[in-house]
């Protein structure tokens, strides 16, 4: 499915449909700061690319940080969405072993925002063309986490759903995905995803490991309409980041690694790719967000206020963390180095 067919869907869509947002956010601001992770710790561990409200901060603690009263403007399209949205960013490591950033793209459609990436909120699988599902908003104090920092391997990135990479042809290529990084140069770059999970306690605006507040439904998937388990039995709008990186000034096959190795790094120097992950502090102003999906919204939604891009682009914050995170730089910032490590369970000799 290309993203022309869900733009001429949208055109015919039926009067009876509630909502599927699809909007970009442009760049915020690039810095190595955590409020979810590591709130207060100024330098986080890695380095991120982050978007939406600019009231971002080293610390956003639920009750002492309120995104839409504290933020002047967003750099998400629906103006009244003060949320923030991060990953991590990716870098080229090069045969002398330096890393350079990857520069980012806007999404098809999305043309002159600024990097940043595309948010959809669903109430039904992506190509489920009804949406009717009844789904809660998030609450103020709201937040999650989804992903592994530390996963090196299939199976541990397969405990979670949809995180995923698209080797783009074109920019609408969105199939197949993979769950680690392509292993050939990517003619119009390389797509990452981050589905959350869809059922929340209805209690926690959070929980230790930023995961636990929220859980997979408990047969079947989201796409398929699976139902909530009763510890977790809030239908929750499903919340998906889309992220396009421009690797085309890396895709030369003579730099790529002799060995058959792909050569791109997450910040935190993840090179299999399994440890893709994202992060979220819900801050849509009042009911806006329920408002919205209670609206036949389909990715236009006249009952939200939107922005041009010239405004998207122009709410920018400051880096805080002042290094060299451009240039071609011989360490990660924070001193991450690539830590390839091989499949632990794919290949086994018995002689070594
Ligand atoms: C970030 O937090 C500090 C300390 O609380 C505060 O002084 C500053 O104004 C905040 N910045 C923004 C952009 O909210
Ligand atoms: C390392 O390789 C990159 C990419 O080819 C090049 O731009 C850079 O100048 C090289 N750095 C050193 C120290 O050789
Ligand atoms: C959408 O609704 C129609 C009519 O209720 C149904 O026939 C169709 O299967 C639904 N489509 C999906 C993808 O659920
Ligand atoms: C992607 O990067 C290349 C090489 O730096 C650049 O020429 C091109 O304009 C970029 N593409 C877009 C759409 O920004
Ligand atoms: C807001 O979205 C509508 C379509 O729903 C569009 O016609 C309008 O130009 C947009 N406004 C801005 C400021 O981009």
């Amino acid at each position: 499915m290309k993203w022309n067919s869900l733009t001429t869907i949208a055109l015919f869509a039926p009067n009876n449909v509630l909502a599927l947002l699809r909007f970009p956010c442009a760049q915020l601001v690039i810095d190595r700061l955590d409020p979810l992770v590591n709130p207060g710790v100024s330098p986080s561990p890695h380095l991120h690319q982050i978007l939406g409200g600019n009231s971002f901060n080293t610390s956003m603690q639920p009750g002492e940080h309120d995104l839409p009263g504290e933020s002047t403007c967003t750099s998400c399209q629906f103006s009244e969405d003060f949320s923030n949205y991060w990953t991590a960013t990716l870098y080229f490591k090069s045969k002398n072993g330096t890393y350079k950033r990857v520069p980012q793209l806007p999404n098809a459609g999305f043309d002159g925002v600024n990097g940043g990436m595309t948010v959809y909120y669903m109430q039904d699988g992506l190509y489920n063309f009804n949406q009717t599902s009844k789904v809660t908003a998030f609450k103020p104090g709201f937040r999650m986490y989804i992903g592994d920092v530390n996963a090196r391997t299939r199976e541990e990135v397969e405990r979670y759903r949809q995180l995923t990479f698209t080797c783009l042809d074109t920019i609408a290529t969105r199939d197949p995905q993979t769950l680690d990084f392509p292993t050939k140069p990517c003619a119009a770059g390389i797509m990452t995803a981050v589905r959350f999970p869809t059922c929340w306690d209805g209690v926690n605006l959070d929980s230790p490991n930023h995961m636990d507040h929220l859980s997979y439904p408990e047969s079947g998937t989201f796409e398929s309409g699976g139902p909530c388990p009763d510890t977790h039995p809030v239908h929750v709008p499903q919340l998906f980041y889309e992220v396009v990186w421009n690797t085309s000034m890396f895709n030369n096959p003579a730099d790529w690694p002799a060995d058959g190795s792909q050569p791109f790094v997450w910040s935190f120097g993840d090179q299999t790719g399994y440890a893709n992950h994202g992060d979220y502090l819900f801050g849509w102003k009042d009911d806006a967000l329920q408002r919205a999906m209670d609206s036949p919204c389909y990715i236009n939604c006249p009952v939200i206020k939107n922005q041009t891009t010239a405004e998207m682009n122009a709410c920018t914050v400051n880096r805080r963390v002042i290094e060299e995170i451009d240039g071609w730089v011989t360490e990660l910032p924070g001193g991450h180095t690539a830590n390839y490590i091989k499949p632990r369970f794919e290949y086994a000799p018995k002689n070594e």
